[in-house]
């Protein structure tokens, strides 16, 4: 009986000391804005939409350059784009209204989605650092 209770006041004690490491907490956020901002081009899969909307899902775009990466957010492009080999023509609106921490966080949750892994997370300051 006593035993039971230093284990339920061991355990309770470990609980709340463990905080989640800022890129997970990061990238929860981050799913949250790709909900709201991204996924009905992009797709709740990140496999877009066959010649409309790239891929996001294991794509050599987004993941070969992580300062592209968030002008790509902030700016949106239009033009021609080249993704896993397909050829976009297509136009994304600018993602301007959202902040440096929701930039960083839908970032840091589609290049750790999906099987993409991207060892360097992307802060709030280099997301400003970015902006005009
Ligand atoms: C209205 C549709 C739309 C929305 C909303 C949208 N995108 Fe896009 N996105 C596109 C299109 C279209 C392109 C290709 C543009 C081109 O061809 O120049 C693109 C390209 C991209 C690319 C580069 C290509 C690739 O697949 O790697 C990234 C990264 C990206 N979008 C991320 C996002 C993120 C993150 C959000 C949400 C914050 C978002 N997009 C919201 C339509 C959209």
């Amino acid at each position: 009986m006593r035993f039971s209770f230093i284990l339920l006041v061991c355990v309770s004690v470990a609980l709340s000391a463990y905080q989640p490491e800022p890129l997970a907490l990061s990238k929860q956020r981050g799913k949250k804005v790709y909900e709201l901002n991204c996924q009905t081009c992009h797709g709740e899969d990140g496999k877009g939409e066959p010649s409309i909307f790239p891929p996001l899902a294991q794509a050599d775009y987004l993941m070969q350059n992580r300062t592209r990466a968030i002008r790509q957010v902030l700016y949106g492009a239009r033009g021609t784009m080249i993704v896993n080999g397909h050829t976009y023509t297509g136009e994304m609106p600018a993602q301007g209204g959202l902040s440096d921490t929701e930039v960083a966080d839908v970032l840091n949750y589609v290049r750790n989605a999906w099987g993409n892994q991207d060892n360097s997370p992307i802060s709030p300051q280099d997301v400003r650092a970015q902006r005009r």
